[in-house]
């Protein structure tokens, strides 16, 4: 393998599953071997153990000091991806005769959508499907139903390389898709009444999904449905009804520890704006070379896509950024081109390389 980094590492800008700290693979692989000196692999331990206990005690303490979360908010690990709690939230909290809000600002929740109308109403309160996706409504334009039973949006979309800079006001709950940028920066936790996040972007390996949601939800949830769906089993059950994936959560508690470390919420979102500021900065003053797929008012720290003046052109600086070691550049099909997604975890001397490769690369084709 060829690599350049200081560390030895390819520069992973995949959209997910994505880097991970180096701190965190490592303990990870002793704890492979030897959890805690227990004699017994984190793989091979009963999550009705002790050890066990420890792990789901101390990740979920630590996601609720990493997030500041609430007391009255309640911490899951649950299975089936982000895309599970597209059809569990409306199973949960939209009742027979009621109207669910959308927000839809892209595939995820376009897709969130369409798994809600199989269960109930959906109000499409925005759309900037017409525009290819690259804005965040203005609150003006948002049009709530009357009485919805709920509001969901998705703060960050990954495949469009757009953000809310602030979250939507809703009178009803309004639930978040929070999958590729929870833990970016801190969450204003009164405006919600639920977040979602699939693991593997910014809190660890694929396998466990997050749910953080107020209690009080929990009560006026349908009860009627099978024990796997129903948030308030999972909530009373400690996140283990059922087998959880146990290596996945002891992932996610390491990364949220590695947060704790380097400073909190507020350290890495000063930390994702000097990241994501470098990248534009290479878009921005390439003479119309590059063209960033978002408009300027929303554009995510996260997910950066952008072009060359042409698809050939867009190939070949995937080619070579893959010789320097820069991979999965390749930008989602529905949009084309070039995604840098530059989570937590993605070192900065990375985007400082892509930037400088970016010059290089416009320099030498005409930029
Ligand atoms: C914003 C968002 N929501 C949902 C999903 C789906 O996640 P999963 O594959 O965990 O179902 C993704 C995956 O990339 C995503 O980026």
């Amino acid at each position: 393998m060829t690599s350049h980094t200081s560390t030895g590492r390819k520069l992973n800008f995949s959209a997910g599953p994505a880097v991970l700290p180096e701190c965190v693979l490592e303990q990870a692989a002793v704890a492979v071997q030897d959890l805690d000196d227990t004699g017994m692999s984190v793989l091979e331990h009963s999550h009705r153990g002790a050890a066990i206990d420890r792990v789901f005690e101390e990740a979920t303490a630590d996601c609720r000091a990493v997030g500041a979360i609430p007391e009255e908010f309640e911490i899951l690990f649950l299975q089936g991806g982000a895309s599970m709690q597209f059809a569990m939230t409306p199973l949960n909290f939209l009742a027979s005769g009621g109207v669910a809000d959308y927000l839809d600002t892209g595939s995820w929740t376009s897709k969130a959508i369409d798994d809600a109308r199989k269960i109930g109403e959906v109000h499409v309160a925005w759309s900037g499907r017409e525009q290819a996706y690259r804005s965040i409504p203005n609150p003006q334009d948002i049009c709530w139903s009357s009485d919805p039973s709920y509001g969901w949006y998705c703060t960050n979309n990954t495949i469009y390389g757009t953000t809310w800079e602030t979250a939507p006001i809703c009178k009803a709950p309004l639930i978040a898709d929070m999958s590729s940028d929870i833990f970016s920066r801190p969450i204003d936790w009164d405006r919600h009444g639920m977040v979602i996040a699939g693991a593997q972007k910014n809190i660890g390996p694929a396998g466990v999904t997050l749910a953080i949601l107020r209690r009080d939800l929990l009560d006026a949830a349908n009860p009627d449905l099978p024990a796997m769906l129903r948030y308030a089993i999972h909530a009373e059950k400690g996140s283990r009804y059922n087998t959880p994936p146990v290596f996945a959560v002891y992932c996610a508690g390491l990364v949220f520890k590695w947060i704790l470390s380097i400073g909190g919420l507020q350290a890495v979102e000063s930390m994702n704006r000097r990241k994501s500021a470098v990248i534009y900065n290479a878009i921005d003053s390439s003479n119309g070379f590059y063209t960033g797929h978002a408009d300027k008012a929303c554009r995510s720290m996260m997910n950066i896509p952008f072009t060359t003046p042409s698809a050939e052109l867009d190939t070949a600086f995937l080619n070579e950024a893959e010789t320097e070691s820069m991979c999965n550049l390749k930008g989602h099909r529905s949009v084309g081109g070039i995604r840098a997604s530059i989570y937590n975890a993605f070192p900065e001397e990375g985007c400082q390389r892509l930037a400088e490769f970016m010059a290089d690369f416009a320099d030498r084709h005409g930029g």
